[in-house]
């Protein structure tokens, strides 16, 4: 099931991942200006906007697996990037690029081993991979919250996790066994404070399990893992640098 994402409200309060995407852009900032660079789990497009500055005569790819997020991201970025929706689990490019970056996305893929190969395969012989996500231990005491309220009150939810927090060691395996050279691995803690928590806990953390209940039992458990959490969100962030 593709989980559902709340585009606009995403857009308004992801100033957190934001922040995150600065340092992955940072790691990109020297390739050519004509490369072209593919933002993978590109969201509503704001990472990708700044990827047009630093490969002002090359060529933006992104895409996403929430059509609502590919809408917007088209809004923002017009005919300044070719977007298209699909899952990074189903990518097969035709032209292989010089550059992947993502950020802040690739937790939500079930299946690790086989979107690295998907990705090696998408990449140029000596093309780079720049990434960032959820990593080994991420959110583990909001984990603890959800844990809680589910097994309180949301049976349906007990043992439901939308996510893979990997460990470094993990990936550096599997970005072996998909063909990477050169792999990078490490964890980083980010501790976050939302400036409005309740939307950031509802759409950036809680949108998989909200989509799992009824309608009349969403806000109830949203409400009450609010309540739960204390900033700051116990964010760990896995990031991941390697070349094809
Ligand atoms: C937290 S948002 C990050 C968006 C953007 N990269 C940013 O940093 O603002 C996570 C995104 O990953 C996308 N995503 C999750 N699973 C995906 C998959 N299997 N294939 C492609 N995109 C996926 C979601 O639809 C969502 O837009």
């Amino acid at each position: 099931m593709v989980t559902p994402w709340d585009a606009r409200t995403y857009d308004v309060s992801s100033a957190p991942q934001q922040a995150w995407a600065t340092d992955v852009l940072a790691r990109v900032q020297n390739v050519p200006p004509d490369a072209t660079v593919l933002d993978v789990g590109c969201g509503t497009g704001r990472v990708t906007e700044s990827l047009l500055a630093i490969v002002p005569r090359g060529h933006v790819l992104a895409f996403d697996a929430s059509e609502d997020m590919v809408a917007l991201a088209r809004d923002r970025l017009g005919d300044r990037a070719e977007v298209w929706c699909q899952d990074v689990l189903d990518l097969d490019l035709i032209n292989r690029v010089d550059v992947i970056v993502s950020t802040a996305a690739l937790h939500w893929v079930t299946d690790h081993d086989r979107m690295w190969v998907r990705l090696a395969d998408a990449l140029r012989p000596g093309g780079i991979l720049e990434v960032q996500c959820g990593g080994e231990g991420n959110i583990a005491r909001v984990r603890g919250v959800i844990d809680t309220v589910a097994r309180d009150s949301f049976p349906e939810l007990v043992g439901f996790s939308p996510w893979v927090f990997a460990s470094p060691r993990d990936t550096e395996r599997r970005l072996h066994a998909a063909g990477f050279n050169g792999i990078r691995c490490w964890l980083e803690g980010r501790p976050t404070y939302p400036q409005d928590i309740g939307p950031f806990v509802r759409t950036s953390i809680l949108a998989a399990h909200l989509a799992r209940l009824a309608e009349d039992r969403r806000e109830p458990f949203a409400a009450a893992v609010v309540a739960g959490v204390r900033p700051p969100l116990d964010y760990v962030r896995l990031n991941v640098s390697a070349h094809a």
